[in-house]
């Protein structure tokens, strides 16, 4: 799994998808910058997001808010007096953690256990093994089991009490110790704001403390009513958003999983109240087949149901994705109920309700959110698609490629054009043309440098699902191209024409809407 995660790392950086930000000043902790590959890829994953909820729903509308907003709207939000996460220092090594997360790794360390007792017994029992009876009853596994329960309840409530002491307690109990230093020395631990603040204005006296947005979804609350009256929408209906969001994360590790600067693609659905356990089960469901949809394996998708749920939510569940370093937070799915609506109708003094004409009465909505960020999408799909694979080179032998086996409509080049040689007239110049001419209708990439097999390898590795390569036969018999496939390696003789209607069908978007 650690390979596996080292592997993404070099590869989004050689292949020009992520690089570290301000990398000649060492760079900057936990914000990233997204290189040529990684910006299409980036795209495309937010094209797709906007089309199936906005394009495909005609009760859901689209809106850009400004980052920054008015300083009061992070006071109704809930934003300024619990947007916290505990966090202790180790007085040896001066490094800092989140202490909630100190505990959660530490009960990941039994649940590996855990795992290992399992794998021991599979191998011991061979196909008659059944995992779910030897969970429910091996001794061993049931002790561990019992204490990772004990200790993950007292996590909850400690968490929800904003017990800092209580906190401390467990990481003692635990016997939890500095990965750096070795040390058990813990100062206390305190609750830290995490919304960066700045400034408005530059006239003394007239500066205003501005907070730089933590999550999209107020710049919907607050437009509301204005969104509401110019489309004329009746609830059930949604306001949809993309764009970033900024967080003083304690611990930021895991390159673009959790950074202190990212994107968010956000969707606040505004229902009746009393409907929201249902719209709530529907979102879950929808949202779950979303990522399905783009060949995500079943298995590395999975819900979480929140125990310790946000200051404005009464349900909660995230989908969780099994990233190179485990199951891990890629979508939360939060019936909001009506806190936002309300906290910002009481203190801005505003009405935010809505006339409901079926029962002649006016209510502030309930809202269901459904919330991802769009990096740690592009983060699941690296992890999902990229592969080393063994495949037979032109002679028939075998050889290793890398491949990303992104889904085409993801995939940051469609086709590759590839003249067979290079700087080879009238050859080459047919092979721009048909560039030329693709290029209008998808991402293309010319290129004749280095042998055939390297180009392919390298279009491989960038998850083209297309090669169109032009030899001297092009030239000679009906315009003919051989087009290759990135998954099948299959190899097919036809004209541009014919290969342009390919491409077009299987790397458009609307295949899988
Ligand atoms: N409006 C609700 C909200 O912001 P959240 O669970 O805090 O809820 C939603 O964030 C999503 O944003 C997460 O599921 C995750 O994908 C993404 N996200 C949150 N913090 C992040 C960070 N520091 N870096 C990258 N993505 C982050």
């Amino acid at each position: 799994m650690e390979d596996q995660f080292k592997k993404i790392l070099s590869h989004a950086k050689e292949y020009g998808f992520v690089y570290p930000s301000s990398e000649i000043y060492e760079g900057l902790s936990a914000v990233y910058d997204y290189g040529p590959m990684g910006v299409e890829l980036k795209n495309n994953i937010k094209n797709y997001w906007w089309k199936s909820m906005v394009q495909m729903h005609d009760n859901i509308v689209g809106i850009d808010a400004a980052i920054f907003m008015h300083p009061k709207t992070w006071k109704a939000s809930g934003h300024v007096d619990a947007f916290n996460d505990p966090m202790i220092d180790n007085k040896d090594s001066n490094k800092r953690y989140r202490a909630d997360v100190l505990v959660e790794e530490e009960l990941a360390k039994t649940e590996g256990k855990i795992d290992k007792e399992v794998r021991k017994a599979q191998k011991r029992f061979g196909d008659d093994f059944d995992e779910n009876q030897f969970r429910a009853t091996n001794p061993r596994v049931l002790r561990y089991q019992e204490k990772i329960d004990a200790h993950q309840n007292q996590l909850n409530e400690a968490m929800k009490s904003n017990n800092m002491e209580g906190l401390k307690q467990l990481i003692i109990d635990l016997d939890i110790t500095c990965p750096v230093s070795g040390s058990r020395n813990w100062t206390d631990v305190r609750q830290f704001n995490l919304m960066f603040s700045t400034q408005l204005g530059n006239i003394a006296g007239e500066e205003s403390s501005l907070y730089l947005r933590p999550e999209t979804a107020q710049g919907i609350f607050v437009n509301f009513l204005n969104v509401q009256k110019t489309t004329r929408q009746k609830i059930p209906f949604g306001i949809a958003q993309i764009g970033k969001a900024f967080r003083n994360e304690i611990v930021a590790r895991q390159f673009i999983f959790r950074m202190r600067e990212f994107e968010q693609m956000e969707m606040q659905y505004f229902i009746k109240p009393g409907t929201e356990m249902d719209w709530y089960e529907y979102w879950k469901e929808t949202r779950l087949k979303w990522h399905k949809s783009l060949g995500t394996s079943s298995e590395h998708l999975r819900f979480h149901k929140h125990e310790n749920l946000a200051h404005y939510a009464n349900a909660a569940a995230d989908i969780e994705y099994k990233f190179p370093f485990g199951f891990k937070e890629l979508e939360g799915i939060h019936s909001r109920t009506d806190f936002d609506l309300g906290s910002h109708q009481k203190l801005s003094g505003k009405k935010l309700q809505y006339f409901d004409p079926e029962i002649n009465e006016s209510y502030v909505p309930y809202v269901l959110e459904t919330s991802i960020g769009c990096d740690r999408m592009f983060l699941a799909m690296m992890s999902e698609s990229l592969q080393e694979e063994k495949v037979p080179d032109s002679k028939g032998n075998e050889t290793e490629r890398t491949v990303m086996k992104l889904h085409p409509s993801l995939a940051p080049v469609k086709a590759a054009i590839l003249p067979l040689v290079k700087n080879k007239e009238p050859l080459t110049n047919r092979a721009r043309k048909i560039f030329d001419d693709l290029k209008l209708e998808f991402q293309c990439q010319y290129d004749e440098k280095d042998a055939i097999g390297r180009r392919y390898r390298r279009q491989d590795a960038i998850g083209t699902p297309y090669c169109i390569t032009v030899d001297f036969e092009t030239l000679e018999e009906d315009d003919k191209v051989t087009l290759r496939d990135r998954d099948s390696l299959g190899q097919r003789r036809i004209t541009v024409e014919e290969a342009k209607a390919i491409v077009l069908k299987e790397t458009n978007v609307s295949r899988i809407l």
